[in-house]
């Protein structure tokens, strides 16, 4: 099953050199998200390799990173009957909430979660289209765990190998659909 999915992402995604900045060699994945068996394969694959990966069982909301990662979140929590949080980009979340900043490939950002909206303890799986440098799903997890949670996995479209973005998130179980 990721089999497949993989061979769908490699088929369909667009690498653009130089977006957004000189240097970078941008993988946009939009047309695998627009091609309805492919995105099927891709959150199915998702799921699979979240609910059946140790230490993933009793999952209860899946944590989606702004703005591509909301693609996937809703996805996968609708097709696995769970909930949806997001983790957003400064300034957008109203209330009390948790703010970390962070590095990525290009720039840098900060991530809010809000505090109190799922039981402590809770298991959530972290996804995110793409693993660059590490630097957005390293903010996010820690994110999940200043509000008390656990993360259940992280599980990612495209892992962009040599960027070190794995050695930023060890002792997680990460897994990714396709490398490149
Ligand atoms: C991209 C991508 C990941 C992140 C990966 O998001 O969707 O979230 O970069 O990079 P990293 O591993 O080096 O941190 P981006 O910040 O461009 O935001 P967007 O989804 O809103 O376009
Ligand atoms: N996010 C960080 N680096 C990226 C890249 N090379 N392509 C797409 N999204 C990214």
């Amino acid at each position: 099953i990721r089999e497949q999915a993989s061979n769908h992402v490699h088929k369909l995604m667009d690498s653009y050199p130089g977006f957004p900045s000189p240097g970078i060699l941008f993988r946009d994945l939009t047309p695998v998200f627009a091609d309805p068996i492919a995105f099927r394969a891709v959150i199915d694959a998702l799921m699979h390799d979240a609910l059946t990966a140790d230490g993933a069982a009793d999952v209860v909301a899946i944590a989606g990173v702004e703005a591509r990662g909301f693609l996937l979140a809703a996805a996968g929590a609708y097709s696995a009957g769970l909930g949806v949080v997001a983790v957003r980009k400064a300034g957008k979340l109203p209330g009390d909430v948790l703010a970390q900043s962070y590095d990525l490939e290009y720039g840098t950002a900060e991530l809010e979660l809000h505090e109190g909206r799922l039981p402590a303890g809770s298991r959530v799986l972290l996804v995110d289209d793409l693993l660059a440098t590490g630097g957005t799903l390293a903010a996010a997890a820690s994110l999940v765990e200043r509000a008390g949670y656990v993360v259940a996995g992280i599980r990612i479209v495209l892992e962009l190998d040599g960027l070190g973005g794995r050695d930023r998130l060890t002792g997680y179980d990460v897994q990714s659909i396709a490398h490149c």
